[in-house]
């Protein structure tokens, strides 16, 4: 079968069918319907089950393997949309038309040249940086870029918002105590706080959204050519922002297909609900620190080995287990050591990810023309078979976005340096989305804990300690 772009769409469209009939006995979602707050949930440690804010952004349906962007299913996006078509999405809540699409365009690319901040990155010891330390640097240099825009910056007028102080409560140390005397909701209509003239800056939001979401990808593409003593290119005006990418990295201009399954990657990376770098990004964002810190504390948190990174494990175990026969004794030594085999589980969905779904067969088809590759894929398949087989089923364990997703960059070109950039690269716009819709009634994060210290500890002075 020759490879060509209406196979990639075929591919995607075989998954979607797939997707939809083997999750058709799960229950389909109930439609949304306005929520009356406070909203009464279990919560359990790290905030897990909270419900911190409505959003009309994104929506994971675990059950079923959804995932959906403004309504729009992510199987529809990939087979017929682009990121730049995605991005604008997310941040405007609907599909741009023509003209719209091609104005965000010319924006993006504008942005993406951003050769002051990377000769100031330059300045750096970058080459003991990883990526994404280089790429939390960036975004805080590319708000110097702008700073004379500070006083423009994505957030509402201080007075606006409701302060930390006033939402300051009293450590519980029950947790049932008195819910009135340590903490009371108000909602915004009885709180007294001065109505702003200028209000949220939107616009200016906006534009600080696609420079960062232009400025993250030129950023991690330059770094990484310095660590492999290159110098940074700059993007070309006649390649997509995901041929850009990849051009940026490898100094060659893709194939359509490279081209096509780069932009499906950061289509599928692009919003996955209140993730913990979202989270990240949006607790800082409510703070009214602007919106370059706000991204800043998302890279930070993408960058622990928790959230992002997975892929790279991925790749270091196919390539220590080598060959499809030494699959199953491979995952029996992980499992009697009591280990999990990275790239599969998810805490949201116990059915297949959408997003693997997509990216499985994409790697099959770039690797195919890979042959040094191509032994990685096969033991991936063997992985994938043995896994389900053993305990996935019955565990409802599946492959998840970063078993397939180290495949596709590998075979692009990239180093596993890059793997995680990769995810910021396309995440950005949905951390900046979340960030520009919750800003319209910002409330400053604010959760409590739980204390279980001592009271009336003695002070004694340090010459009289033990
Ligand atoms: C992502 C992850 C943290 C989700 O964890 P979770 O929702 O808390 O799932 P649990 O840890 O409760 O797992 C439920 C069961 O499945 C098992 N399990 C989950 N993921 C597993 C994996 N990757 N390999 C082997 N067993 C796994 C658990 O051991 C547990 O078994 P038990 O019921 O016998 O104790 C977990 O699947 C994992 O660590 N995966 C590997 C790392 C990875 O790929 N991360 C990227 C995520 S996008």
């Amino acid at each position: 079968m020759k490879t060509d772009l209406n196979t990639i769409q075929n591919l995607i469209l075989k998954a979607a069918e797939n997707a939809r009939r083997e999750t058709a006995d799960e229950p389909e979602p109930e439609k949304p319907k306005k929520s009356k707050w406070p909203i009464a949930c279990t919560v359990g440690p790290g905030l897990e089950g909270a419900i911190a804010c409505e959003s009309k952004v994104g929506y994971v349906n675990g059950t079923k393997g959804w995932l959906v962007y403004r309504g729009y299913d992510i199987f529809d996006l990939c087979a017929r949309s682009t990121f730049e078509e995605v991005s604008y999405l997310l941040l405007h809540g609907k599909m741009p038309n023509m003209a719209e699409l091609t104005i965000f365009k010319e924006k993006l690319f504008n942005y993406t040249r951003i050769n002051k901040v990377v000769r100031q990155l330059m300045g750096f010891p970058i080459e003991q940086m990883s990526v994404m330390g280089a790429l939390r640097l960036g975004a805080n240099l590319m708000r110097r870029e702008y700073s004379d825009l500070d006083m423009a910056s994505a957030r509402p007028a201080s007075f606006e918002a409701i302060s930390s102080d006033e939402d300051s409560i009293a450590m519980e140390t029950t947790p049932h105590g008195s819910n009135h005397a340590t903490f009371e909701f108000k909602s915004r209509s009885n709180r007294k706080a001065a109505k702003s003239k200028r209000g949220f800056d939107k616009l200016s939001g906006l534009e600080d959204s696609y420079h960062l979401i232009a400025g993250i990808s030129c950023i991690a593409a330059a770094t990484s050519r310095l660590h492999n003593d290159k110098l940074p290119l700059e993007p070309q005006p006649d390649l997509s922002h995901a041929a850009n990418l990849i051009y940026m990295i490898t100094g060659k201009k893709p194939s359509p297909v490279e081209e096509r399954v780069m932009d499906i990657a950061l289509i599928l990376h692009a919003d996955h609900g209140m993730n913990a770098s979202t989270f990240a990004t949006m607790v800082v964002a409510s703070t009214l620190a602007d919106i370059y810190f706000s991204v800043g504390a998302g890279i930070a948190a993408l960058s622990g080995p928790l959230h992002g990174g997975a892929n790279e494990d991925v790749i270091r175990n196919l390539r220590e287990i080598g060959s499809a026969k030494n699959v199953k004794p491979w995952v029996k030594k992980k499992l009697d050591q009591k280990k999990k085999v990275s790239g599969f589980g998810h805490r949201v969905y116990k059915a297949y990810d959408p997003r693997a779904r997509i990216l499985g067969p994409l790697a099959g088809l770039l690797l195919k023309e890979k042959p040094e590759l191509n032994p990685l894929f096969e033991v991936a398949q063997e992985l994938e078979k043995t896994v389900m087989d053993m305990f996935g089923k019955e565990k409802k364990i599946f492959p998840n976005v970063d078993f397939y997703s180290g495949l596709i960059y590998s075979s692009l070109g990239f180093d596993e340096e890059l793997f995680t950039p990769m995810f910021a690269a396309s995440r950005v716009s949905g951390w900046t989305a979340r960030v520009l819709e919750y800003m319209e009634k910002n409330r400053i994060f604010r959760p409590r804990g739980l204390y279980t210290g001592e009271f009336n500890q003695m002070y004694v002075p340090i010459d009289q300690r033990k």
